[in-house]
């Protein structure tokens, strides 16, 4: 299925680790922000939408390569809730690339064991989107590989609002004590709460921009930029940028003796 394994990078296997543990060279969670499609496609001389086509194999390529590499969690920036507010024709084209996926992807995705997830305000997006959505969870609940989350209709300050006001109706109904509310607590109130925190954020297309994606989860990610436009991106670029997350001292707020000293 894969041209490369993991293993002749000097990476490890995702068959030989355990996906949710993390360790050194594998980041647990990585979050893509999937940009330049647009630009992509302008330079080709080619209609925007052709560039999201390039972009759906692009997002193939890289779901196959992350697992194969083992990351346990891979979320994908798929739609904003800013871009609802772009051309009829484009959100249009967006809107039918889950379908394609799926129709395609489904079976390969099953047999790999992911589990598909979502975030973002699924109320939005049109029926028959929410139910090849539905069908995909329902049909991989059981996978304990790779989790494949795409964010969708997603907003970051959006998410933390819906959590904050799922905290209120339990205040309301007299379950929640607000001196008992820490960011735990807050967490488990997001979109997805086993979602762990991203440890490599991805953003594709040369901008320097969290673009209002996973506000709360990007809190310590390493962020690695690409000039390479979304469709360029594969398993190269993918393992590019886990030897740069690879090479980064991670301290969360400790001194870097610290860190190194192990403390
Ligand atoms: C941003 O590029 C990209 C998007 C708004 C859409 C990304 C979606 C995919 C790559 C496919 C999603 C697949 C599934 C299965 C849901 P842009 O158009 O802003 O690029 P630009 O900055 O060059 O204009």
């Amino acid at each position: 299925m894969s041209e490369l394994r993991p293993t002749e990078t000097g990476l490890k296997s995702g068959l030989d680790r355990d996906r949710n543990r993390g360790d050194d060279a594998i980041p647990r969670h990585v979050a893509v922000i999937m940009d330049g499609n647009g630009r992509w496609a302008e330079r080709q001389g080619l209609a925007r939408t052709e560039g999201h086509r390039a972009g759906l194999e692009a997002v193939r390529k890289i779901v196959r390569a992350a697992d194969d590499l083992g990351i346990g969690f891979l979320t994908l920036f798929a739609f904003s809730s800013e871009n609802w507010n772009r051309p009829k024709q484009e959100v249009d084209l967006l809107m039918r690339l889950p379908e394609e996926f799926f129709e395609l992807d489904l079976p390969e995705v099953i047999e790999r064991g992911c589990r598909i997830r979502t975030i973002g305000r699924m109320e939005r997006l049109p029926p028959n989107v929410r139910r090849t959505l539905e069908n995909a969870k329902q049909r991989t609940e059981s996978g304990t590989g790779m989790q494949l989350v795409f964010a969708l209709s997603y907003g970051g300050r959006a998410e933390i609002v819906d959590a904050a006001r799922r905290l209120l109706r339990e205040h309301e109904q007299g379950q929640l004590d607000p001196d008992g509310l820490d960011e735990k607590m807050f967490a488990a109130h997001l979109d997805l709460p086993e979602l762990p925190d991203v440890d490599l954020l991805i953003r594709t297309g040369r901008e320097w921009r969290i673009s209002n994606f996973l506000l709360w989860q990007l809190a310590y990610a390493e962020i690695h930029v690409t000039d390479c436009m979304f469709p360029d991106f594969g398993r190269e670029e993918l393992e590019a940028a886990i030897a740069d997350f690879h090479a980064r001292e991670r301290r969360f707020g400790q001194t870097g003796a610290q860190v190194r000293e192990g403390s």
